[in-house]
């Protein structure tokens, strides 16, 4: 099983399409890096898996738990440092 599931993840400021259907699997003990340039995305989905912020669509799971109807379940197995 992958213990981050993200399952076509969009995210809409305004006009600003910020995330457009991302979906990827992080296998447990693996280290995954999220790359792109400035403005790809990439702080918008960090803080949609770690609940800072709702997705526009689409999901995510973290150890099972979705972050959109367990949040909270979510946030008991993370940790961000920024
Ligand atoms: N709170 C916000 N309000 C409006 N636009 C935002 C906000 N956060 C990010 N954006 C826009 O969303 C896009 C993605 O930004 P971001 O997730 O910060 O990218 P990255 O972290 O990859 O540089 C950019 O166009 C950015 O200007
Ligand atoms: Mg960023």
């Amino acid at each position: 099983m992958a213990i981050v599931e993200v399952k076509e993840l969009s995210k809409n400021f305004g006009k600003v399409q910020a995330v457009k259907e991302v979906s990827f699997e992080i296998k447990e003990g693996e280290a995954f890096g999220l790359l792109g340039p400035n403005g790809a995305g990439k702080t918008t989905t960090i803080s949609m898996l770690s609940t800072l912020i709702p997705p526009g669509s689409g999901d995510a799971f973290v150890d099972g738990k979705s972050i959109i109807r367990e949040p909270m379940e979510v946030k008991k197995r993370i940790g961000v440092v920024p």
